[in-house]
């Protein structure tokens, strides 16, 4: 199989680690090894101290599968399937598809979402959200137009990266019953859930509400920590689960035993981090609305309506994807345009769950400014 680059990744690999300002980080503010550990009660500080770096249960830890579990009304630990998020995303595609196959995935969107069916030989169609009003919509009229007997998958990702959009619950569950009536599966990225404004707009897990649907999600957004590499599918088909694992005995066969304790003890802490980060998603949208309504020939703004990012309209002149290698270049600010998400460059994503991000506003106010 050959796979297309994943561009964003080899964007980010470029700067992430060189560029002074990350404007368009989509993970929240990254959780000290210490605090973690330090605040988990004792059983998980027992497991911390007491664990042998052995191989774990392919499937993932019994005990993180079962808090995993309880966060999705129905399902227990057997409904649940750890490992790395991105790896998640291969192997579902790679259990669930074959060439020929047509598949739908709303755009803009996480390449992978899109990258991995195209590899298999799978006719890729994208299904884009519109901005309308100020705010992104979902047109299932749209999706209805696109479905056929060949559609094997549809993939969503909710709340949006990179548009921060939330379809309201009855679009929701209209969406579900449409891909279920059409004979497809839905696959549900929920990797930025937990990060809606309060849970009253929180949507319900697909995989809670469909025998038809896999939901993904996982500790690297919304929990702060990436770098655990940990996240899971949840999905009420059992023996789904199985053929998962098959795949997944050839990528990483198990987890990594500390971060699997390190997860458990952070779903112990589960408020006090989503609370923290909804926090400062909410003090960092409010900013960007301020700072960039003193730009309106450059930028307009659309507030997210949920998630930590969000995906403004770039409306100067100026060719934005030379803007943004300029910017890097000369300011050391990271921005990413929309050709990373499959869209064009007529937008850019910026990232509100980090501490620093007023500082790297400010240093984008300053060029704009200056335009
Ligand atoms: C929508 C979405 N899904 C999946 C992933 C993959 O997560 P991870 O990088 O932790 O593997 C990302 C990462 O940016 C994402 O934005």
């Amino acid at each position: 199989m050959t796979i297309e680059p994943f561009a964003i990744e080899r964007y980010f690999a470029k700067h992430e680690f060189s560029a002074r300002y990350l404007l368009s980080a989509s993970d929240c503010e990254g959780l000290p090894m210490r605090e973690l550990i330090e605040k988990s009660p004792s059983p998980a500080r027992d497991m911390w101290n007491q664990l042998k770096l052995n191989y774990t249960e392919s499937q993932g830890h019994p005990i993180l599968r079962g808090l995993i579990a309880a966060m999705y009304p129905g399902l227990q630990a057997s409904n649940i399937l750890v490992g790395a998020p991105e790896e998640l995303i291969y192997i579902t595609m790679r259990t669930l598809l074959k060439p020929g196959d047509h598949v739908v995935v709303l755009a803009p969107c996480y390449q992978s979402l899109a990258s991995v069916a195209k590899a298999i030989g799978c006719t890729v169609e994208l299904w884009y959200l519109h901005e309308q009003f100020g705010a992104w919509e979902m047109d299932l009229e749209e999706l209805a137009r696109k479905l056929n007997s060949k559609t094997r998958l549809v993939v969503v990702n909710f709340p949006n990266n990179p548009t921060g959009f939330l379809p309201n619950k009855t679009q929701f569950q209209q969406l579900i019953q449409m891909v279920s009536t059409n004979g497809a599966t839905l696959f549900c990225d929920e990797m930025y859930r937990f990060l809606e404004p309060t849970d009253t707009e929180r949507l319900p897990s697909a995989s809670t509400e469909s025998n038809n649907a896999i939901s993904l999600c996982g500790m690297s957004k919304s929990f702060s920590l990436p770098g655990l590499r940990l996240g899971w599918l949840a999905c009420q088909d059992e023996s789904l689960i199985s053929r998962l694992l098959v795949y997944k005995d050839y990528t990483t066969i198990c987890n990594s035993a500390p971060s699997e304790v390190l997860a458990i003890m952070a779903l112990y802490a589960s408020e006090r981090i989503l609370s923290r980060n909804v926090n400062m998603i909410q003090v960092n949208t409010d900013l960007s609305r301020k700072t960039f309504e003193k730009f309106p020939n450059l930028v307009r703004w659309i507030t997210p309506s949920a998630g930590s990012v969000a995906f403004p309209a770039w409306t100067g002149n100026q060719n934005l994807a030379l803007l943004v290698e300029k910017w890097v270049n000369e300011r050391g600010l990271m921005v990413v345009p929309g050709e990373y998400f499959l869209v064009a460059n007529d937008h850019f994503r910026v990232g509100l769950g980090r501490e620093n991000y007023p500082e790297s506003l400010g240093v984008l106010a300053d060029i704009l400014g200056k335009m």
